[in-house]
């Protein structure tokens, strides 16, 4: 089975001012991977060039240099375009339409017609919980409505792969909460769903794996769990019943002693040397463990670590 994405060595460069014009790199030499059936979360601070990926992928721009295969057959093969769904950044619509008319019109575009046509409208409409106002015109949606009818626009040919540029903005949390739950139940459905998003926890929450891009150029890839498992930053323990005496001790050991109560605290220590090597001289003179747990870094950490350090010079500035 071919791969759902790939590019290689993706550039765009855009042409910025108007007497003289010279080359802005938007994107630098992008080459990524995405798997079939991934949930693959493209992340990155504003202007780090997701959505200049994203429209060269959709072909609503066109590289400078490299090349993109969707399916493993290049962007814009009309064969590619049947099997794919994409969601833009801020979508706009004609807005004297009601939200049916315009999923009718889309699904009259991929050849759907009659009773099929109005069947898929419906289960769209209704799987993004537009209910009775899908007979509205757009124009008196509020923007996160918007979104979602973008979001049944973008299924509508019941695509293999789909695109979605940055899908929960707009949305208030319960409206992320419905998105991710789509997002999950598209990837049961054994869909390949590509994402950009700069809210990292929708990314923790939904990826298997995710880039990091800034200035325009990869800063990291790869799963998740790679990214930060090993990136133990110290472990967390909460005891009890502690007699007053193993304090001092406590103190001289742990990065951090917090008392939640009387007898009861919270302790943080770095990651050497470990629990089960400090705590049995620490509870000598009394105390129960309630919990133990490592503080892994987050994926906040992880970005704003590496993102901070990209620090580049870009062509033409
Ligand atoms: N048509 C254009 N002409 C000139 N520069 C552009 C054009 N489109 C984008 N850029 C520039 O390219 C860079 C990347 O923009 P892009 O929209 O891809 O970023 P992004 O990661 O999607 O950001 P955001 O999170 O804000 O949506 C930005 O510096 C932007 O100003
Ligand atoms: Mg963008």
């Amino acid at each position: 089975m071919p791969a759902a994405i790939v590019t290689e060595h993706l550039t765009k460069d855009y042409r910025v001012g108007f007497w003289r014009p010279r080359p802005y790199r938007a994107l630098d030499d992008l080459s990524l991977t995405v798997e079939p059936g991934e949930v693959f979360g493209f992340l990155g601070p504003n202007g780090a060039g997701k959505t200049t990926t994203l429209k060269l992928l959709m072909q609503l721009v066109f590289p400078t240099a490299g090349r993109a295969e969707i399916l493993g057959r290049p962007v814009g093969d009309p064969a590619v375009k049947r099997r794919i769904g994409y969601l833009a950044e801020h979508p706009y619509f004609y807005d004297y339409l009601t939200a049916e008319e315009l999923l009718g019109y889309f699904g009259g575009l991929f050849g759907y017609s009659g009773a099929d046509r109005t069947r898929r409208v419906a289960r769209l409409l209704d799987e993004v919980e537009i209910g009775a106002e899908r007979r509205l015109q757009l124009r008196k949606f509020s923007k996160g409505m918007i979104q979602r009818v973008g979001l049944a626009q973008a299924l509508i040919n019941d695509p293999e792969v789909i695109f979605l540029d940055e899908p929960m903005s707009g949305l208030d949390p319960l409206g992320r909460r419905d998105v991710r739950a789509l997002i999950l139940r598209l990837r049961e459905e054994g869909r390949t769903v590509f994402f950009s998003s700069h809210i990292l926890a929708d990314a923790e929450a939904l990826c298997s794996r995710a880039a990091i891009l800034a200035k325009g150029r990869l800063v990291a890839s790869g799963s998740l769990s790679e990214m930060l498992a090993f990136q133990v930053r110290g472990w967390e323990a909460v005891v009890e019943q502690l007699p007053s005496e193993s304090l001092p001790r406590l103190e001289a050991t742990a990065r951090r002693v917090q008392r939640i109560a009387e007898g009861r605290y919270s302790l943080e220590f770095p990651p050497e040397p470990p629990p089960e090597q400090v705590l049995p001289s620490l509870l000598s003179a009394g105390g129960r463990l309630v919990s133990v747990m490592p503080l892994r870094q987050t994926l906040e950490d992880f970005f704003v670590e590496r993102v901070g350090s990209a620090d580049w010079d870009r062509m033409g500035q």
